[in-house]
């Protein structure tokens, strides 16, 4: 019998993720019903929302079962196809499952052809060319409303969105303020062109070096931690300044405590408007996003960072990795 490899959930986590959670195992190869397709895992991504998935709770997708395989994005090629639409050989990226082979419908959320440039490596179409930029993009511009001249901080700057945030930012000609958790992180902000990068783990005031670097106030904020951070950010920010949250990770590893955020009352004194989004949520602006996150790859304006681990049985400890804090850029498991 031909069999795939997945990993499953084994117990739920408690505070960062161990491999006692997570267990490789077999399973009968599926088999793709009519219409749909069946896919070959080429790279699987690596994300904080997974950590959502994990808990017995309401997140934006329903919680993984015990026993079930983990829910995370793919980009794989198809390799058995009852569709015409996604021949054998087609490359598509789509929310899956932690399987080295998955069926999926043309319903898959966030089903999309891959067409990789020749040059670029496909792992990248998962990261700053693949949902990582999407997520970026749609934050900063179809949220944040960032334009040139404006002063953007971003929080987790130098991991996936953080560190693609800040390159997009600079090349529409904003200044950018980098938030991160070690100075290495700072140092590889700045090489990737930040105006100021804050440690926030070295300085006891964040508020206090965030106003040093931004005299002039912020305009949009992107947030991907929350907690301490937004706290500290909005009686920064300017009149009319936006808020994009993107995700709040300081509290996915302990969803029953999270931080209670005391300076909202800044929202009515500078009339901001804060707003979480999803990516595929705004599918009408992905194909604008798209363009020009290719178009300032070519211009050598976006470098994707990617933090690469070979090997299926490889997603378990890349995921620890990232929900301990220690990753800088994309986490990608290649196959
Ligand atoms: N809305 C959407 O559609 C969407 C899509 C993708 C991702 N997201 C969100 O975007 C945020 C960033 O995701 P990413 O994939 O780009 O991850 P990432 O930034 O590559 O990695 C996570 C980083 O978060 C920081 N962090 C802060 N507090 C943490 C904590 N308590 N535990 C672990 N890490 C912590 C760490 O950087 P420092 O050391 O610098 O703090 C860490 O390296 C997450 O909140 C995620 O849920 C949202």
């Amino acid at each position: 019998m031909e069999t795939i490899r997945q990993i499953l959930l084994t117990r739920r986590p408690t505070g960062v993720p161990v491999p006692q959670d997570f267990a490789l195992a077999e399973a009968p190869m599926p088999r793709p019903g009519p219409g749909e397709i069946l896919v070959k895992m080429r790279v699987g991504s690596v994300d904080p929302a997974i950590r959502g998935f994990l808990d017995d709770r309401p997140s934006y997708l329903p919680p993984v079962a015990l026993g079930a395989p983990i829910n995370g994005m793919s980009l794989g090629e198809v390799v058995e196809s009852h569709n015409p639409a996604y021949p054998v050989g087609t490359l598509v990226r789509a929310f899956a499952t932690w399987s080295d082979h998955y069926v999926i419908g043309a319903d898959a959320l966030g089903l999309e052809i891959v067409h990789p440039q020749p040059g670029t490596e496909l792992h990248h179409y998962m990261g700053a060319l693949g949902p990582v930029g999407l997520t970026a993009w749609v934050g900063l511009f179809a949220v944040g409303e960032a334009k040139a001249g404006e002063t953007v901080v971003v929080s987790a700057a130098a991991g996936a969105t953080g560190s693609t945030v800040v390159q997009i930012a600079k090349a529409r000609g904003c200044k950018v303020i980098g938030l991160v958790g070690s100075a290495e992180k700072a140092a590889v902000i700045r090489d990737l062109g930040a105006d100021a990068a804050i440690d926030y783990r070295a300085t006891p005031d964040i508020a206090a070096e965030i106003a040093k670097a931004a005299p002039e106030g912020v305009d949009v904020y992107f947030d991907n931690v929350g907690g301490e951070t937004l706290e500290a950010i909005l009686p920064l920010m300017r009149l009319h300044g936006r808020v994009a949250v993107c995700g709040m990770i300081g509290q996915y590893n302990d969803a029953d405590h999270p931080h209670g955020v005391t300076t909202l009352w800044q929202l009515v004194v500078n009339r901001l408007k804060v707003q979480g989004f999803i990516t595929y949520d705004y599918m009408d602006r992905l194909e604008e996003a798209q363009r020009e996150l290719d178009g300032w790859v070519a211009q050598g304006k976006l470098k994707p960072l990617a933090n690469l681990r070979d090997g299926f049985d490889k997603l378990p400890e890349a995921f620890i990795d990232l929900m301990s804090g220690k990753t800088i850029g994309k986490t990608i498991v290649r196959i």
